[in-house]
């Protein structure tokens, strides 16, 4: 099926399909089709290994096009891979092998595939399909990571379903109609949080010892990172208020490093203002020490002869319950996280109470052991009235299911 949406934005447009070796390519097929229905050309390209898989003239005879495969073919005049970049508003790698994630990860371009992807100016669409244990793999993850952060390839995918070997877990290929959308997507992207105005609180908090010591944990600030680019990508102008962590600033973002809970605090009320107006929404995706030292030494703390160090503590503010409990409008829009350990039923039951106590729109529940430092999370979204069910998902395709609540919101309570 495809939606009105998906016309408007790939009527006229052109679409490389770049088909590569992975039993999913069948569905490829599918992906040209949707997209030759939506009003595009699709320009199909294929891998030697993806012919085992489907056949050229399958693809060809659905598309109208002959399939380039060859970069060396003498009859083409020109070069190949330039041409058909220059061509298409879009390309998409459907399905897209661990090798040849691997491939773009490098920057190789030693089939037309890769010269193509490494040519294209426009949007290029990577919809991964290899076995779970492939995809999990640190090498498979690196390359992904790599991409990501590079931020000229946009991933569709993978998901959790069954798999060819008959296993089930994350990597088989998104659905051919989801990875049509993500097409027009990419083409014609959504801008619904255009002049909405969003604070992102990311990373963890670290609350010093002395000089050299601090009290913080293992928040790597991706969640929030992932958020602040979607909801800039959206249209949203965005703050994000981050503790020390590793990641680069999403492009238009505007980026306050804070240190401690309390320098978070800080930030966050001169960027909200005493009445809450300084923003539409809150998505507080930072891990907040909860304690700090009640005193931070100046000098370097010595060690001493017994066993035991006495360390005292005292309780951080809140900053998310404080914003709650000031609140007195429907403004602005309030996501807390809700980090836990345990199964499902106990994460949802602590997300509701915590909904509650700190007086927030969403809590946003996620299990520890699937979150910390992954780029995939296994969240469920709790509002007052509902639960979604838990989705293992990348960051960014969470992040934008966080954004579509709170868009949907916006727009119920004006
Ligand atoms: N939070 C906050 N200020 C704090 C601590 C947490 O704003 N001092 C926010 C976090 O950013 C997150 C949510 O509150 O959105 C997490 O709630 P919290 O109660 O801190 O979770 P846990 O510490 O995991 O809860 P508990 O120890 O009570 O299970």
């Amino acid at each position: 099926m495809t939606t009105s949406v998906e016309s408007s934005a790939l009527s006229g447009k052109c679409v490389a399909l770049a088909v590569t070796g992975s039993i999913a390519a069948y569905k490829a097929v599918e992906v040209a089709r949707l997209c030759i229905k939506a009003g595009a050309t699709v320009l199909p390209l294929m891998t030697t290994s993806s012919t085992r898989f489907v056949g050229p003239i399958t693809l060809a005879g659905i598309c109208g096009q002959a399939v380039a495969m060859d970069m060396w073919d003498a009859s083409f005049s020109g070069e190949m891979h330039v041409s058909i970049a220059a061509r298409a508003d879009v390309l998409a790698i459907v399905p897209a092998t661990a090798d040849l994630i691997a491939r773009l990860a490098q920057g190789r371009a030693d089939d037309l595939v890769t010269a193509t992807a490494l040519c294209a100016r426009g949007p290029v669409l990577v919809a991964p399909a290899m076995h779970p244990r492939m995809w999990d793999h640190p090498a498979t993850q690196r390359n992904v990571a790599e991409l990501r952060q590079q931020g000229r390839i946009a991933f569709c995918g993978p998901v959790v379903g069954p798999v060819a070997s008959g296993e089930n877990g994350m990597g088989r290929m998104q659905e051919p109609s989801v990875i049509v959308q993500a097409i027009a997507a990419l083409l014609a992207p959504p801008r619904d949080l255009e002049g909405v105005r969003i604070v992102v609180t990311a990373g963890p908090t670290h609350e010093p010892i002395d000089p050299v010591r601090y009290i913080g944990n293992r928040s790597s600030g991706k969640m929030g990172f992932a958020i602040a680019a979607r909801a800039r990508a959206r249209g949203a102008r965005v703050d994000l208020v981050s503790g020390p962590v590793a990641q680069e600033t999403p492009g238009g973002v505007v980026r306050h490093d804070v240190e401690t809970a309390e320098d978070m605090k800080n930030v966050l009320s001169a960027i909200l203002r005493d009445d809450l107006s300084g923003a539409d929404a809150i998505v507080m995706a930072a891990a907040v020490a909860d304690y700090r030292p009640v005193v931070c030494s100046t000098e370097k703390i010595k060690k001493t002869e017994g066993d035991v160090m006495p360390l005292a503590l005292t309780h951080n503010p809140d900053l998310i319950a404080e914003i709650g409990a000031r609140r007195s409008s429907a403004r602005p829009v309030l996501v807390a996280f809700a980090l836990e350990t345990g199964d499902d039923a106990h994460v949802i039951d602590y997300a509701k109470k915590k909904l509650a106590a700190k007086k927030v729109d969403f809590v946003v529940a996620n299990a520890a052991h699937e979150s910390l430092g992954r780029h995939t999370n296994r969240v469920a979204i709790v509002s007052a009235d509902s639960a979604s069910p838990f989705e293992l998902a990348s960051k960014e395709d969470l992040a934008d299911r966080i954004l579509d609540q709170i868009a949907e919101r916006l727009v119920a309570q004006p």
